[in-house]
């Protein structure tokens, strides 16, 4: 993998003609492309097309987390959009997990399912909260598990876990991490961060990365020296 396709960047704008600039400025460094909720629910499968006119892949980040069937119509849908990767909540359980693999696997889509385990915007007491009594590692760990039983190799997870989850997948699965900084600064709402050249030398396939490029004086510059720091640490 080149340290270009190892970059993803989130295409976090409210509208496709932000989405569009935004990524234009970055897809010599950049190449993935990733649509989340924000954009997607706005403009929808238009944002997909915008990797065909970039060149890039797309990574569609809608995190389902549904009953079996519905997650399982959802996985269609976005197999026919063209998106490239598409997140799961890997809490969405074991039937939900094998529905979204079964249908990938019926559709013969190019589509590679990423497990979400721990939002990298989570920590010990954000789990209490919710009634998960473990921290951030054996949690993503225990999802991490869950997802590979039902089929799901891919995996969203924090620079803190992915050493771990890299021996629970083995070397060839897709193990993807956002919560990416660039050291020093701000973390905005992420609590679990690393740096890029930290999440690659613990196992990272692919980095997330969002605020640090979009809100950057140049995105340009900001892209490329990310892109450079994956090559340097690769
Ligand atoms: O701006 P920032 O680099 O923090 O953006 C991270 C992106 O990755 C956001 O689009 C967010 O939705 C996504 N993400 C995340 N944590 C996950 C999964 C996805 O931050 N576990």
């Amino acid at each position: 993998m080149s340290s270009r396709d190892r970059l993803a960047f989130a295409l976090d704008y409210p509208t496709l003609v932000e989405a569009k600039r935004g990524a234009a400025l970055v897809c010599e460094s950049v190449g993935v492309l990733k649509v989340g909720l924000e954009l997607f629910i706005r403009e929808g499968p238009a944002a997909v097309k915008l990797g065909e006119e970039l060149g890039c892949d797309v990574f569609l980040d809608l995190k389902l987390h549904d009953i079996p069937k519905t997650v399982d119509r959802a996985v269609a849908s976005a197999t026919a959009v063209g998106a490239r990767f598409l997140t799961v909540h890997a809490g969405g359980g074991p039937a939900m997990l094998a529905a979204a693999r079964e249908r990938v696997d019926r559709e013969g889509a190019k589509l590679t399912l990423l497990a979400v385990t721990v939002l990298t915007s989570l920590d010990n007491a954000d789990l209490t909260a919710v009634g998960v009594g473990d921290p951030p590692g054996p949690q993503a760990r225990r999802l991490a598990e869950l997802a590979v039983a039902s089929g799901i190799g891919g995996l969203v997870c924090s620079t803190a876990e992915v050493a771990a989850l890299r021996q629970v997948v083995g070397p060839d699965a897709v193990l993807v991490t956002p919560g990416i900084r660039l050291g020093g600064g701000n973390t905005d709402d992420q609590k679990r961060t690393g740096t890029p050249a930290g999440a690659i030398t613990a196992g990272s396939s692919m980095l997330v990365v969002g605020r640090p490029i979009r809100d950057a004086e140049d995105p340009a510059a900001a892209a490329r020296a990310i892109a450079q720091e994956i090559a340097r640490a690769t």
